[in-house]
């Protein structure tokens, strides 16, 4: 259930109670795809970091080790031994984004593994029987992501199909909830508004799929070539037409400047690459803006990450050291690295909600976004 807490022009404090205990929102969502997070943090790492939700992938977990094994094992919370909420992406974006000879179909896609080159087919029904397996606490529907910018004929056909595609998705879903030995019978759905950067086409999707009174709405298809403005364009069409009494998540995005203009115009979720990735190739982010560890002027610099940071690595070291690990190419340097940017999303999204918890949202992000998107 979703409760709205504080509501600010579109911006929302919410409280979102799943089986696997409560989210705060607005929330970040930390991205494990295969059940890792990148870096070699573990689940233990992400508690410590302040992390309330992990982001797994139906696609790789399918492909390794197979959703039947993690089934077998207990479902993916006892799998990788976390037991806070996870949310698994449906497998829709990946299989556009990494699988080979993808064809599409009414019925579903047929592609070629990105691992193996094995063939297979994925339909909504596989895609929730899979989700099922890992018995996560929300299953996102299976849509097609198409890239900006895309014909407006064919964004129409593709994110009408997605709808039908839901409807298929719900029904396996409330049927999978129901057998006897599904791992989480409370499994949530969230639906996907697609549409391509075409106001009309998002705004009718999105009003066919609010009638099937999902526990969730992501909108998609977005940081997918079209430029930022556009994509707060489609957030700010799309979000009237959105259910106020259920949590919406902007799919892939962003920057920490991304995150509060879209927390301002009304999104709950969020979740990104950015900040492990950045992290590993030494884009750190701080309080005063965005550093690179490679730069010598931090050679012999005894100074935290960031000097208003209390996340692990900043209470034991010092960017020389971690400088010196980056050059010397050692794994540590990934890891350490890592856990300071996830800790940096985790407390800015803490300090958005208590920030809205205080009637000062507007402050607070107009005296974030210049500093944050510096560079130093
Ligand atoms: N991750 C980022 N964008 C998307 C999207 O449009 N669909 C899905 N399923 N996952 C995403
Ligand atoms: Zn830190």
């Amino acid at each position: 259930m979703f409760t709205l807490i504080k509501q600010y022009h579109a911006a929302r404090r919410g409280r979102f109670e799943t089986v696997h205990g409560v989210i705060e929102t607005p929330v970040f969502m930390n991205v494990g795809t295969a059940a890792a997070i990148k870096g070699a943090l573990t689940a233990l790492d992400l508690e410590e970091i302040g992390c309330q939700v992990e982001l797994s992938n139906t696609y790789h977990l399918h492909l390794r080790p197979g959703d039947e094994v993690v089934r077998d094992m207990g479902g993916l919370h006892r799998f990788m031994n976390w037991h806070r909420p996870i949310l698994t992406d449906s497998g829709g974006f990946q299989v556009f984004s990494l699988a080979k000879l993808r064809n599409i179909k009414e019925e579903g896609v047929y592609f070629s593994s990105h691992i193996d080159g094995r063939k297979i087919f994925m339909g909504p029904e596989e895609s929730m029987q899979i989700q099922s397996n890992l018995g996560s606490t929300i299953a996102m529907a299976f849509d097609e992501c198409i890239e900006n910018p895309c014909e407006k004929e064919y964004a129409r056909d593709s994110s009408m199909r997605t709808v039908r595609w839901l409807t298929r998705c719900k029904e396996e879903l409330t049927r999978l909830n129901t057998l006897e030995d599904t791992i989480n019978p409370h499994q949530m759905l969230f639906g996907i508004n697609q549409g391509g950067t075409y106001d009309d086409l998002r705004i009718e999707q999105m009003q066919r799929i609010a009638e099937l009174e999902l526990d969730g709405y992501a909108i998609g298809g977005l940081a997918v070539g079209e430029t930022t403005e556009e994509m707060y364009h489609v957030i700010e069409t799309v979000e009237p037409y959105m259910p106020q009494n259920k949590p919406r998540y902007l799919m892939g995005v962003g920057t920490p400047v991304n995150i509060l203009e879209a927390v301002e115009r009304g999104i709950d979720f969020f979740d990104c690459v950015m900040p492990s990735r950045n992290a590993r190739h030494g884009t750190i982010f701080t309080s005063q803006g965005i550093m690179n560890m490679w730069n010598v002027k931090y050679e012999r610099d005894p100074a935290p990450l960031d000097v208003n940071c209390d996340c692990p690595t900043c209470r034991n070291f010092s960017r020389a050291y971690i400088r010196h690990l980056f050059k010397a190419k050692e794994m540590l340097a990934m890891r350490l690295a890592v856990i300071h940017n996830l800790y940096f999303y985790n407390h800015l999204m803490l300090q958005i909600r208590e920030a809205l918890d205080q009637d000062r949202f507007s402050s607070f992000k107009n005296s974030c976004v210049d500093i944050l998107g510096r560079r130093i």
